[in-house]
């Protein structure tokens, strides 16, 4: 079954324009077509997979990067559009592993400012009931398996490019957290 491409009706948000939110929205569209025409095409191509077993294997490497690309930018568009404030059990258990909420922002930062396009995730290992900062390189490399993703930070420029020169990232990645809608973390969490 394809695939649906979300829509997510965020209000306006100071720090983070509407024009660039559509230009991403565009772009998260893009993934969720790959997704469903990479799986077509393998599909397609495994009528002959001896004839096609480069091309298989290549797409089905690809299919993780387009994937991705579209569950981590919806997690990323679900995660904005609230007043910022984060506060919930949570939040609490983010104080209790990093010791205050500034802390972890400033853990987020830190790992949002390293060189390279990329993601900066809060995940949850539930078999140890442990979390952590990671960074994840273009969409699929370095995720730590079995790990659920609560909050995902997009810090691939063009999440940003049409608000602020690619030296402020700092600035973007503050106008996020003023943005955010931490109501969807907390969700995921209790999950
Ligand atoms: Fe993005």
């Amino acid at each position: 079954m394809p695939y649906i491409e979300q829509s997510f009706n965020l209000p306006e948000m100071t720090g983070l324009s509407t024009k660039q939110m559509e230009a991403h929205f565009k772009l998260y569209a893009g993934y969720v077509k790959n997704v469903n025409a990479v799986a077509a095409k393998i599909d397609e191509y495994k009528k002959d997979s001896e004839a096609n077993a480069a091309a298989i294997s290549e797409l089905t490497r690809r299919y993780a990067f387009e994937w991705n690309g579209m569950r981590l930018h919806e997690i990323y568009f679900a995660g904005l559009g609230g007043d910022g404030s984060i506060i919930g059990p949570l939040a609490d258990a983010i104080a209790g592993y990093y010791g205050s909420i500034d802390t972890w922002k400033a853990d987020v930062k830190a790992m949002a400012m390293m060189r390279g396009i990329g993601w900066v995730l809060l995940v949850l290992d539930r078999t140890t009931n442990t979390m952590r900062n990671i960074w994840v390189s273009d969409h699929e490399v370095s995720h730590l398996a079995g790990c659920d993703i609560l909050f995902a930070l997009d810090v691939w420029e063009h999440a940003y490019l049409l608000d602020y020169m690619p030296a402020q990232r700092a600035d973007y990645v503050n106008a996020v957290f003023a943005n955010v809608n931490w109501a969807a973390a907390e969700t995921r969490f209790i999950a």
